[in-house]
């Protein structure tokens, strides 16, 4: 029977009420007036208020709720063992993100296990919801880091002396969050428990917009990373120093966020972007002594996406030696082109009636996790078509219709 919006009835909706609800219920936490949106920050305060707040909602599911080594939370619904059944997103968001963006795959898994209850599904292979830890990289600056960390696809060493804008390194936040720092890292024994995941997400574009459709399963995701861009050259005074006599490291960085743009038209699909630029010292009569920038870059293949990066790597040494600065690129973190389990993916898109299959250019853990295990992924509509914005949005019968497509997911992998 497959799952379209128009064969559900009102008893398959009501028990999927916390895909919205429970959206609800953490509206407030982490709200952004400054920015907009919200905030939340791997380990920050307002990420472990909404780990708690998921800890005791699982609870009351009778969940088993455990933590492992990288501070991802597991709520088992029976036996923890190998083989399971695992959905799941992450609770952090971007600097003033959206609401949806990471919280409706927690809220939807939430919702799918109400449901299933409701129905009085017993799961034969072990069923778990997974909430991820700092998805965004927007504390530490390497996204998708609590499955990176759990699959072994970032050195433990290099992650734990990660450090944030305030200097507190990712060792310490996680030793503060009361897990052991020397743990992190490489976990197959928590990774050989997952059978298949499968993460709920927002969309983040206009694809199920322009299909007239509430969910989608997902192909693929584009080959991304991030490179920092140090801009050094020679801190002085704005009204003494005459413009013959500067080495002004924001030149170089201006003229190289024009070459990013050039750069990513240049090969097809790819994007590129530059969101996030620091000054030191960061005084209006001061000439900067550096300048550090953030490159984001994407493109459908790994060459694409180097040879966009290469591009913007020449520009920038160009106007750093013309402005006789210098240029220090480091990546901060890169993960290939992601092609998921088609076998997989046909299955999900069966069971649900014949939904479509859409790329996406945006990152996850399920691509982080792609490579480990069979993984799979669930899109629900985006009327704006913005993400990592506050506009970013997802109509209640949306959300409803993709916590049912969800259950029934679980139900046929479970079952
Ligand atoms: C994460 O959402 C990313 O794609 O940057
Ligand atoms: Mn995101
Ligand atoms: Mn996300
Ligand atoms: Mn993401």
């Amino acid at each position: 029977e497959p799952s379209s919006a128009a064969s559900r009835g009102p008893r398959e909706l009501a028990a999927v009420g916390f895909a919205n609800s429970g959206l609800d219920e953490i509206a407030g936490v982490g709200a952004d007036p400054k920015r907009g949106g919200y905030s939340r920050h791997g380990f920050d305060r307002v990420e472990l208020e909404l780990r708690e707040w998921f800890t005791e909602q699982a609870r009351r599911r009778g969940l088993d709720v455990r933590t492992d080594r990288n501070g991802n939370l597991w709520a088992w619904w029976g036996t923890p063992g190998k083989g399971a059944i695992v959905t799941g997103s992450h609770l952090d968001s971007v600097p003033g993100g959206g609401a949806f963006d990471g919280p409706l795959g927690v809220t939807s898994a939430l919702a799918a296990v109400d449901l299933l209850r409701d129905k009085g599904f017993q799961p034969v292979k072990p069923l778990a919801v997974l909430v991820f830890a700092e998805e965004e990289g927007g504390r530490f600056g390497v996204p998708c880091l609590g499955s990176r960390l759990l699959a072994g696809t970032i050195e433990a060493d290099k992650a734990r002396a990660l450090t944030d804008l305030d200097g507190t390194t990712l060792g310490d936040a996680v030793r503060a969050a009361g897990l052991d720092p020397a743990r992190l890292g490489r976990d197959d024994e928590a990774l050989a428990t997952i059978g298949t995941f499968v993460e709920l997400h927002v969309e983040q574009g206009r694809g199920l917009i322009d299909l007239g459709a509430p969910v989608a399963v997902a192909e693929s995701i584009l080959a991304h990373g991030r490179w920092r861009l140090r801009f050094t050259g020679e801190g002085n005074h704005a009204g003494a120093t005459l413009m013959g006599d500067r080495r002004d490291p924001m030149l170089p960085a201006a003229q190289t966020v024009v070459a990013v743009r050039q750069a990513a038209k240049a090969v097809p699909q790819a994007r590129a972007t530059v969101g996030r630029v620091l000054p030191v010292p960061g005084g209006t009569n001061v000439i900067a002594s550096t300048v550090d920038m953030w490159l984001d870059a994407r493109s459908p293949d790994d060459a694409g996406t180097r040879a966009v990066v290469a591009e913007i790597a020449a520009a920038a040494r160009e106007a750093a030696a013309a402005e006789g600065c210098a240029v220090e690129i480091t990546e901060e973190s890169y993960g290939d082109t992601v092609v998921f389990d088609t076998a997989l993916r046909d299955r999900l898109a069966g069971w649900l009636g014949g939904v479509p299959a859409l790329p996406t250019g945006a990152g996850h853990d399920a691509g982080v996790l792609a490579a480990r295990v069979p993984t799979a992924m669930l899109f629900v509509r985006n009327p704006t078509g913005i993400s990592h914005a506050p506009a970013e949005h997802a109509e209640r019968d949306d959300c409803a219709a993709g916590a049912v497509a969800l259950a029934e997911v679980l139900e046929r992998l479970a079952g």
